[in-house]
């Protein structure tokens, strides 16, 4: 399979169904929005299934349950929970996750005086830490430079940026890069192996001070694939 193939949103379906753990949180209300809209069954996870219910009825075309259920009914599961809730979140699940498509865009940050700061996480990254938990999922790291707050907005139909999505298993960083194309002007990009995850999740720190700096929502563009891959839509 070529390059461009990974942006073939054939390869996944409008009956692919997505499940967002943690996705009563922005980042998880924001990529609900944008997989409903484009066409996507997608139900949203929290520990409080009628908190998740309640998020769910002011969307359109989602779904809400609780983290087990979401995970154990979706094809694909995004864990969007904050980094100090991500390694027992993610144990708790792996029984239901096994054989699914596990992507994970958790960025694991301190923030201090001086602004945001990439911790170190011993595994590595916190994808390799999901990886390590969840023996029998096919972990992917992505969208973790995506913003909540342009996802949520309602005035903007398309969002320009790039999304790394890294992995160990081809045909999964193809599925979920088609998964972020989905998303009008979002490109999914393929980054590198699981092992590479760390930086790109360490990044985000960086886009973060861009931010605060330029009163922005920051995303990145990569070059020169313009022609392998496609141009952003
Ligand atoms: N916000 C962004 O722009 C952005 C962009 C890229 C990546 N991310 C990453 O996405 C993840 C979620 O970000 P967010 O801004 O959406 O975070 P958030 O709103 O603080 O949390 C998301 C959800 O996680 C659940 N949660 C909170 N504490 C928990 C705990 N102790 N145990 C289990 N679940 C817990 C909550 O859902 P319930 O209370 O309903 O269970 C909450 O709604 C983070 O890891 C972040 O690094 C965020």
């Amino acid at each position: 399979m070529t390059n461009a193939a990974a942006n073939d949103v054939s390869t996944v379906t409008e009956s692919t169904h997505i499940g967002i753990i943690g996705g009563t949180g922005e980042q998880g209300r924001g990529l609900a929005r944008r997989f409903a809209d484009a066409g996507f069954a997608v139900t949203i996870g929290s520990r409080d299934a009628q908190r998740a219910e309640d998020v769910a009825a002011d969307m359109t075309g989602i779904e809400g349950s609780d983290n087990r259920t979401c995970a154990d009914q979706c094809d694909v599961a995004i864990i969007a929970v904050p980094w100090a809730a991500h390694a027992d979140t993610v144990a708790e699940l792996a029984g239901v996750l096994a054989g699914k498509i596990v992507v994970d865009c958790v960025n694991p940050l301190g923030f201090d005086s001086s602004g945001a700061f990439a911790l170190a996480v011993p595994e590595g990254s916190a994808a390799a830490q999901a990886a390590s938990l969840l023996p029998d999922s096919t972990v992917v790291a992505a969208f973790h430079h995506v913003s909540a707050v342009l996802l949520l907005d309602e005035s903007l139909d398309r969002i320009d940026t790039d999304v790394l999505v890294l992995g160990d298993d081809r045909a999964a960083t193809d599925l979920v890069s088609a998964l972020a194309s989905s998303i009008p002007g979002v490109r999914g990009v393929y980054g590198g192996k699981l092992r590479n995850a760390g930086q790109v999740e360490a990044f985000t720190a960086n886009l973060i001070s861009m931010n605060r700096r330029f009163k922005a929502h920051t995303g990145i563009r990569v070059t020169d694939i313009d022609d392998v891959i496609g141009a952003p839509s």
